[in-house]
């Protein structure tokens, strides 16, 4: 039976490139997800954006000496070249900066003020008496109140996770002056958050399906106590207050960047033609919402936005899991903007393809705890993975097939108790492929698929189709028709992770259309295989990597920025 699955992930910062560390820590992971989803034959919607408001952008801008538009104009048109060159496979990827997501922001926001759920307070705030202004949450740095962390920011401790205020920090400093900030007073407005800490207590203990990581951090925030949070801010870029006598202020960037989840699948349904088709993702309780994020951003996904939720109500569904990642490094080192320790998507892939990198970085996603990426190990695992052990099976599969069978699936005799076991392990791991796949478990979900790539180079090793080509022809007729449908199966479970090769494979099969429009069904996949039909010419799969390619981009590294 066919589910609806929505899909959110993370919300870009429109400041700068995307760097493999964004991929790593929720791009890549919900693609696969939304992919698999789609060959199961399950109504997927993915949406993110760029997240277009907030200090970031407008520090960028104060950098540059441009407005935050114009930052906003460079990045996102990058960001979606970015999506498309990767196959990155997003529904809508709009922005915060939109009428839509602007109006329904304004409307949660009156709704929740109505029911005095948002309230108006004096509230005091970070003023710099060096830059003479207000500062950001981010402009705030001092000592952690909780972990005592000495470099936490005024929105989060990076170190223990939770959320802060400015006024929260110990010993605090702007970080532009260093001088010691000033509190003064200024009316806001607050997010009654206090009122849910129960419900959202009962709602998080019975989550048993969430990852340890998400569900340890959330409850032992909720369970320290929630406090009521400001969610306006002296500024002038983002969402205007819906109320008169505000004009001054705007929303806050995290109260109304993750509405967004929520007015992309509005924009959506009406680009699509069908405005209302929004609420069969958002109202139907039958549908499942991920939201893919990384382990930064957990108490915003798991907390404040099912808050916001209940809040509201209107029957919209809360999250039924918030797979957040881990964090990945660069050779041992924390990805760094400033300093340049970054590799930027857009670079890579002007110089290799995009299937590599989606191999390493599922292979060696930080899926429950933080991990590496290094040069020499992409470089590795590109040659001794991809190229020597399932490139290689399909070449040496599909070449000798090509030229000893006249360029056709051969037709096969009875098939031996190897041939009937291979095509057992088949099945039983694109079954398991499915099942870790349906667990948001990425690692063990591509480790098991090329443990069959790996079981059937086994299995052409053992029967060796040609030395029996000379003596037993219907035998080898048989190994490759076999080893023929085996690698239509791992076209199918390796389209997720590998999109743009498992489409040339399933053209060297001999099919045309889309992998992606191919169903995630073992006996359909094998059914496919007919003897007799034609073959295309097969070319290798994946190029090596000269080790000079470590080298050369190590060296690449920390340089001046470009
Ligand atoms: N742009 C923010 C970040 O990258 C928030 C992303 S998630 C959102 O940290 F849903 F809140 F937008
Ligand atoms: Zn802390």
């Amino acid at each position: 039976m066919s589910v609806r699955i929505f899909i959110g992930v993370a919300w870009p910062y429109a400041n700068g490139p995307l760097h493999m560390g964004h991929i790593a820590g929720c791009y890549l992971a919900a693609d696969i997800f939304a992919r698999y989803h789609r060959m199961l034959g399950n109504e997927v919607l993915m949406v993110s954006g760029s997240d277009a408001h907030g200090t970031p952008i407008t520090v960028r801008a104060e950098q540059e000496g441009i407005t935050p538009e114009q930052v906003l104009g460079r990045y996102h048109p990058q960001f979606l070249d970015t999506w498309q060159r990767l196959g990155i496979t997003f529904d809508l990827f709009t922005t915060t900066h939109t009428e839509n997501h602007q109006q329904v922001v304004q409307q949660v926001f009156s709704d929740l003020y109505g029911k005095g759920y948002i309230y108006p307070a004096v509230t005091l705030l970070a003023y710099c008496p060096g830059c003479q202004r207000f500062l950001p949450d981010r402009y705030v740095e001092g000592s952690c109140p909780h972990c005592g962390h000495e470099r936490a920011r005024g929105d989060q401790c990076d170190n223990c996770g939770r959320t802060l205020d400015p006024q929260e920090l110990v010993e605090p400093r702007c970080i532009l002056s260093g001088e010691t900030p000033e509190f003064r007073e200024s009316e806001h407005f607050f997010l009654k958050l206090s009122a849910f800490q129960e419900q959202l207590l009962e709602w998080v203990r019975p989550q048993t399906h969430w990852r340890a990581n998400v569900s340890n951090s959330t409850t032992s925030f909720l369970e320290g106590g929630l406090k009521d949070r400001a969610i306006t801010r002296d500024l002038s870029w983002g969402v205007p207050i819906p109320l008169e006598g505000y004009e001054d202020k705007r929303i806050y960037v995290w109260f109304e960047a993750v509405i967004g989840y929520l007015s992309a699948a509005m924009q959506w349904a009406q680009e699509s033609g069908e405005p209302n088709k929004w609420e069969d993702f958002w109202k139907d309780p039958q549908t499942k919402s991920y939201y893919f994020i990384g382990k930064d951003n957990i108490p915003f996904h798991s907390i404040i936005w099912p808050a916001i939720l209940m809040m509201y109500g209107h029957g919209l569904n809360l999250p039924y899991d918030v797979p957040a990642n881990e964090f990945l490094s660069l050779e041992n080192r924390k990805f760094s903007t400033s300093q340049n320790w970054a590799l930027w998507v857009p670079d890579y892939l002007d110089r290799y393809d995009p299937d590599p990198l989606r191999y390493l970085l599922s292979i060696n996603m930080p899926e429950t705890g933080d991990t590496d990426f290094t040069w020499s190990e992409f470089v590795r695992r590109n040659n001794e993975e991809l190229v020597a052990t399932y490139g290689n099976l399909v070449n040496r599969v599909l070449s000798f097939t090509y030229r000893n069978f006249d360029g056709k699936i051969p037709t096969p005799g009875v098939l031996s108790e190897i041939d009937q076991q291979m095509i057992d392990t088949a099945r039983a791991s694109m079954e398991g492929v499915g099942d870790h796949l349906s667990h948001t478990r990425f690692k063990a979900a591509i480790a098991q698929a090329f443990s069959l790539a790996q079981e059937t180079n086994r299995y052409l090793d053992t029967k060796a189709p040609w030395r029996s080509i000379k003596t037993d022809r219907e035998d080898a007729a048989t190994t490759l028709w076999n080893a023929i449908r085996v690698l239509n199966c791992l076209k199918i479970v390796l389209a997720p992770f590998l999109p743009f090769s498992s489409q040339n494979l399933h053209q060297f099969l001999g099919f045309t259309g889309q992998v992606e429009d191919e169903s995630w069904d073992f006996d359909q996949a094998i059914a496919s295989i007919k003897a007799g039909n034609p073959l295309r010419e097969p070319k290798p799969l994946y190029t090596k990597l000269d080790p000079a390619v470590e080298a050369r981009e190590s060296q690449l590294l920390g340089g001046p920025v470009a």
